[in-house]
């Protein structure tokens, strides 16, 4: 139940600060902290919950090739709500490095943004498809490029490093 709630209120601030993605208007203060809050959540609910399973099946064997088709195809419906998330004026810069890990770079190569964005679900759909083949040498293969090129090909340039709170 209080996933459902949770769940219900992220897709809210989603429907609310979906729009404004496409302006050039910053948000104010309230809105830009709680789409970053929105977006942290997709990242480890949706989008971290769904990587694990299939990190353990690539690490240990955990689990089978269906449980990692059904995450990988979850983990694509994940990433196509990332863009919507990062309005511009709530990254680094606008709002302090403890806060938030967006680089300013997202919104100087927005192009760049979507273009990572479709690298996951490019992969997690590849990764899918390659499961429900079944052969375990090429899953792990294809987990590997999820990793590498949807999670660090998005990371590398436009995610800046942790600092203490
Ligand atoms: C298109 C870009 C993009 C993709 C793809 C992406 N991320 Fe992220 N991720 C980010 C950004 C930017 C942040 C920082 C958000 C913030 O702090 O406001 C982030 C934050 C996170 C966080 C929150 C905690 C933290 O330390 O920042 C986790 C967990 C995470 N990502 C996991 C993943 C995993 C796992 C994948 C791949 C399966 C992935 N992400 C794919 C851009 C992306």
């Amino acid at each position: 139940m209080l996933f459902v709630t949770k769940l219900a209120s992220v897709i809210a601030v989603a429907a609310v600060v979906a729009p404004l993605a496409l302006s050039t208007a910053p948000l104010n203060a309230a809105g830009g902290d709680a789409v970053i809050k929105a977006r942290i959540d997709l990242m480890r609910k949706d989008v971290l919950s769904n990587w694990k399973p299939i990190k353990a099946y690539a690490k240990s064997g955990k689990g089978t090739p269906a449980d990692v088709s059904r995450h990988a195809k979850a983990l694509g419906s994940a990433a196509k709500k990332i863009p919507a998330l990062f309005p511009k004026g709530t990254g680094r810069g606008d709002y302090p490095d403890k806060v938030t890990r967006a680089l300013p770079e997202i919104w100087k190569d927005w192009k760049g943004f979507e273009k990572a964005t479709q690298g996951l679900v490019d992969q997690s759909a590849k990764l899918a498809k390659i499961a429900d083949g079944g052969d375990k040498d090429a899953i792990v293969k294809q987990i590997g490029m999820t990793g590498k090129i949807g999670c660090g090909g998005c990371h590398k340039p436009f995610r800046g490093a942790k600092v203490k709170k």
